[in-house]
């Protein structure tokens, strides 16, 4: 993929991976893009590198605009690896005379590549910096994605390079929004607030309204994955603050994991019991399922009915995984339900709740434990289940 140039003199020179399936436990089913930027001016800028194993994408792209050495600044926005890793390499080749980061940005890379002689220069919110006719201000957003993370963004053409946050995974020819289906693009960004930046969710507000604050004009986002926002900067800001405030809809999903079927019986009475309310319900078998798919779906859910049959005093491995990620995304806005089968334990309803509480949702019930195989009766209780979740949920959207 060639350069691109995005706006005058700033150019797009990172890489697309077409192959990678798997980014930490996230299912990325239309791989990613690790973008950086190159802007010449008197001093020659690099913002962030990509991911090791795209080198010579990134070099042949520079190549293709100016010798690499004669890079003079490089900015490092984010230190996780699929920005990062070639740090090294690039300053070994373009021995930068300055390496912009924050504060925990030289904490990191020190962390990550014990290189003390480097030439840093450390950067925090408000701190400017002149590269000739364009000048970069940075934003310190700690956590979005980790705490080293800062924004740069460049006044004179209301640019911002955003690092993770506003991505999407997702790789394409195109590389602005406006050339691609809004519809899919939203999607693909909506999957990576879910399963990235959603426990940094107050974080996210705080940095709207330090946006709002501080009247940032932005024309244009480009973010370190997936498609710059030229269009639609607007767009995404709008929903970062939708899907940051973790607003629930009137949207309930029942998620399980079953072994002989009988707890697929009882999410096919659960989901009768939403249906009859009225509320838009979606059913997910684990089997056929993966937990970032779900974790997009739970996004703007407002109930989560959960079911696991009991397997050696547990719950379903599947279920363990995905309860696991879930916890650690910290959904927020929740109503929450239990059920499962079980053959003489049962464990598995009760440390579903456990869970759930921890979560801080809303448990309206102990949850429904069937032994064996769900008779007409235990199915009764399922669909009342259901419409009991769809009323409650209701009240509350
Ligand atoms: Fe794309 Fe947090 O790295």
């Amino acid at each position: 993929m060639p350069p691109v140039e995005i706006l005058k003199d700033i150019y797009w020179v990172g890489a697309i991976d077409w192959n990678i399936r798997d980014f930490h436990g996230y299912s990325v089913d239309r791989g990613t893009s690790y973008n950086a930027f190159l802007l010449m001016d008197d001093k020659i800028t690099l913002f962030d590198t990509v991911k090791k194993g795209f080198k010579g994408n990134l070099l042949e792209n520079i190549r293709k605009i100016i010798d690499p050495t004669k890079i003079d600044y490089v900015v490092v926005n984010h230190v996780e690896m699929d920005h990062s890793s070639l740090v090294p390499e690039i300053a070994e080749l373009v021995q930068p005379e300055k390496i912009f980061c924050s504060e925990m940005g030289k904490k990191n890379l020190l962390a990550h590549f014990h290189t003390e002689n480097w030439p840093y220069e450390v950067v925090k919110t408000g701190d400017s910096i002149s590269l000739g006719k364009r000048t970069v201000q940075f934003i310190e957003t700690r956590m979005l994605h980790w705490p080293d993370s800062m924004f740069s963004y460049i006044p004179g053409d209301r640019l911002l390079i955003s690092s993770d946050a506003f991505g999407q995974h997702l790789a394409t020819t195109e590389r602005f929004d406006d050339e691609v289906d809004l519809s899919l693009l939203l999607g693909h960004a909506a999957k990576y607030y879910a399963n990235i930046i959603l426990p940094y969710s107050n974080l996210v507000q705080k940095l709207l309204a330090q946006v709002k604050e501080i009247n940032l004009a932005v024309d244009m986002i480009a973010p370190d994955h997936g498609l710059i926002w030229r269009k639609n900067p607007g767009k995404i800001l709008e929903c970062y603050d939708e899907w940051s405030q973790q607003r629930s809809k009137f949207k309930a999903l029942v998620i399980y994991d079953t072994m002989w079927h009988s707890t697929e019986m009882m999410a096919q009475a659960i989901m009768e019991g939403l249906v009859e309310e009225g509320v838009s319900a979606r059913s997910f078998d684990l089997a056929v399922s993966h937990r970032s798919d779900i974790i997009t779906e739970v996004l703007d859910a407002g109930a989560l009915i959960i079911g696991s049959s009991t397997l050696n005093n547990g719950m379903l491995p599947q279920m363990a995984d995905l309860l696991h990620y879930m916890r650690g995304l910290r959904p927020a806005n929740k109503i929450g339900a239990a059920f499962g089968s079980y053959g003489w334990s049962g464990e598995a309803v009760k440390l579903i709740n456990t869970i759930m509480e921890e979560m801080k949702f809303r448990v309206l019930d102990p949850g429904i434990r069937v032994q064996y195989v769900p008779t007409q009766d235990d199915l009764k209780k399922c669909v009342d289940l259901g419409r009991k979740v769809a009323r409650t949920l209701k009240e509350q959207v």
